[in-house]
């Protein structure tokens, strides 16, 4: 069945950029054999992602990526069934954030308030479409 998976983590302080680049080439060729979606936010020391498609096989997979070195402290947000997905064009789409959140995507307080929510572990009902919308604008790569 259609889920979505949401997780935060803290990324390692040796993990590069490059390393990073690594992972989302990898996502994006495995994701798509799996029929996944989905977006990785990711700072200097944090990382966000969504993962969408069937729910055993994102379970599959986060249990997997639970396991890399290259973060740690991986923490689940939350795990629910969707009707459709929210980034379905997307096999892993990435931004990069700042430490201070500030986004192309105006957000509004309360929004901002909910996303250092989610990255500090809370869940949110609201933190995918706030992801999502910070997803609708330009610099995106996927
Ligand atoms: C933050 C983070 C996100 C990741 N996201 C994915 C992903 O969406 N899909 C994927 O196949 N691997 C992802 N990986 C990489 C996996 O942990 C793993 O390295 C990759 O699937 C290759 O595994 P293998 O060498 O056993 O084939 C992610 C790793 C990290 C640290």
């Amino acid at each position: 069945m259609l889920s979505e998976l949401i997780y935060v983590s803290r990324r390692n302080i040796n993990c590069t950029d490059k390393d990073v680049e690594q992972i989302l080439q990898a996502s994006i060729r495995q994701n798509k054999k799996k029929d996944l979606t989905g977006v990785l936010l990711y700072s200097q020391t944090q990382f966000i992602q969504v993962l969408e498609g069937d729910g055993k096989t994102i379970l599959g997979l986060y249990d997997h990526i639970k396991k890399d070195r290259r973060h740690k402290n991986v923490l689940l947000i939350s795990l629910r069934l969707i009707e459709k997905r929210y980034f379905p064009s997307w096999q892993m789409g990435s931004k990069k954030i700042d430490q201070d959140y500030e986004f192309l995507t105006p957000l509004n307080a309360q929004e901002k308030e909910i996303f250092k929510q989610l990255i500090t572990g809370k869940e949110s009902h609201k933190a995918t479409d706030i992801l999502h919308k910070i997803f609708s604008t330009k610099n995106t790569t996927s």
